[in-house]
């Protein structure tokens, strides 16, 4: 039988700020996440959202929301907003937790929270018959964490098999590259422009990915945040931890070609004061818990089924992707390398360079040293 209905658009909305943790940077408390699901909660009752699932990587409180009213909507990116507001007005001022309201850079919502400090990943579908999506998470690092992964899953042949082996995707995908500092953006069709591709995003500080399409019929296959805290507010406030939407299979790539690439845990900006490199460590939902020197930095991974706009995982909770053993070896690497990193102090690269450096507190321990300067003989 023909099927002659028309499925209205999905839009799948994650948004996340740090709003204030337990124990310095370490962990958002259960308190917050239940104040957040209240009022997610009341919103998916009264119609505007269909769906949500809350949820932290450690001290980021991340809000993935389904619902019918597309990208860049005020009443989606208003909710968010309040929430991220109610929650650090009920619980992180009352409780004092560290660095109340962090992320919450400006005073009055103006429309969509871009530019004001919540990090956002959205991506309005038409939703296919089965629809597997992965939800990431990071911590103590930055958007340009996810480049690596993201070119290994969808521009690498020799990481990615539906690359070579499904026609569905032999024409490749379309990168759309930001430019963090001029606020601009290119697309780059792989893998024709693979070369420019990695020209611009292997400079991770600068050019992230903002969204991915198949380029054969532009079909959306993934949109992460790109938000730099310090270049809104002009200094250190803290790391733009960032998030991920990743549709897969059918087409896409599947769920073990999206996953396969944390198994390298790369070396990613962050760490502590987020001034210093160290390697990305998947990890699952119980131990996005940072610790060692403020990390190492954490990525989670949250598989769901969208069915109509509702987030099915087993009951309430989703397919903690990378809790598996597969992932051991992974963490065991990540572990040796913030050893190994960490054994350099301040020297770089361990810390950042001086680019990076200049939001953070550094300069004004260089300034005080400027008049004991003395010209050299
Ligand atoms: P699809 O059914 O999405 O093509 O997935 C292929 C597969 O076998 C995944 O490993
Ligand atoms: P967050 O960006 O996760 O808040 O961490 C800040 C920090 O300074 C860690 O040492
Ligand atoms: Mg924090
Ligand atoms: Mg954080």
């Amino acid at each position: 039988m023909l099927d002659l209905s028309v499925r209205a658009k999905t839009t799948i909305s994650l948004i996340k700020a740090d709003v204030g943790s337990v124990a310095g940077h370490h962990r958002v408390h259960p308190r917050q996440i239940e104040v957040a699901r209240d009022c997610l909660e009341r919103s998916k009752k009264d119609g505007t959202l269909l769906d949500y699932y809350v949820f932290n990587c450690g001290d980021d409180l991340e809000l993935l929301m389904t619902h019918r009213l597309g990208e860049n909507n005020s009443t989606i990116h208003g909710l968010a907003w309040n929430t991220f507001k109610e929650v650090t007005e009920k619980v992180s001022k009352p409780l004092r937790l560290y660095a109340a309201g962090q992320d919450l850079l400006v005073e009055a919502f103006s429309g969509n929270v871009k530019g004001m400090g919540p990090g956002v990943a959205e991506m309005e579908i038409e939703e296919r018959v089965a629809e597997p999506i992965v939800a990431f998470a990071a911590d103590k690092t930055e958007p340009g964490a996810f480049s690596l992964p993201l070119y290994r899953i969808f521009a690498d042949p020799t990481s990615c098999a539906g690359l070579v082996i499904d026609p569905a995707m032999h024409e490749g995908f379309t990168f759309r590259v930001f430019d963090v500092v001029e606020s601009k953006t290119v697309d780059l069709a792989c893998p024709t422009e693979l070369y420019d591709l990695l020209a611009l995003t292997g400079t991770t500080s600068r050019y992230v990915i903002e969204k991915i399409f198949r380029t054969r019929d532009k079909l959306i296959a993934a949109a992460a945040s790109t938000t730099r805290l310090s270049l809104i507010s002009g200094r250190y406030v803290g790391k733009d931890d960032p998030c991920m939407i990743v549709r897969c299979q059918h087409g896409l790539p599947a769920v073990g070609e999206v996953l396969q690439p944390f198994g390298f845990p790369h070396l990613v900006a962050g760490f502590m004061r987020g001034s210093h490199i160290g390697p990305l460590m998947p990890v699952g939902l119980d131990n996005a818990r940072c610790t060692f020197f403020d990390g190492p930095p954490r990525v989670v991974a949250l598989g769901f089924n969208l069915t109509d706009g509702r987030l099915i995982g087993f009951g309430d909770e989703p397919a903690d992707l990378f809790a598996d053993v597969a992932f051991d070896r992974a963490r065991d690497v990540a572990n040796d390398v913030s050893d190994y990193v960490r054994r350099h102090g301040e020297f770089m690269p361990a810390r950042l360079g001086p680019e990076e450096m200049e939001y953070t507190t550094l300069p004004s321990v260089l300034e005080r040293l400027k008049p004991r300067f003395k010209p050299a003989s």
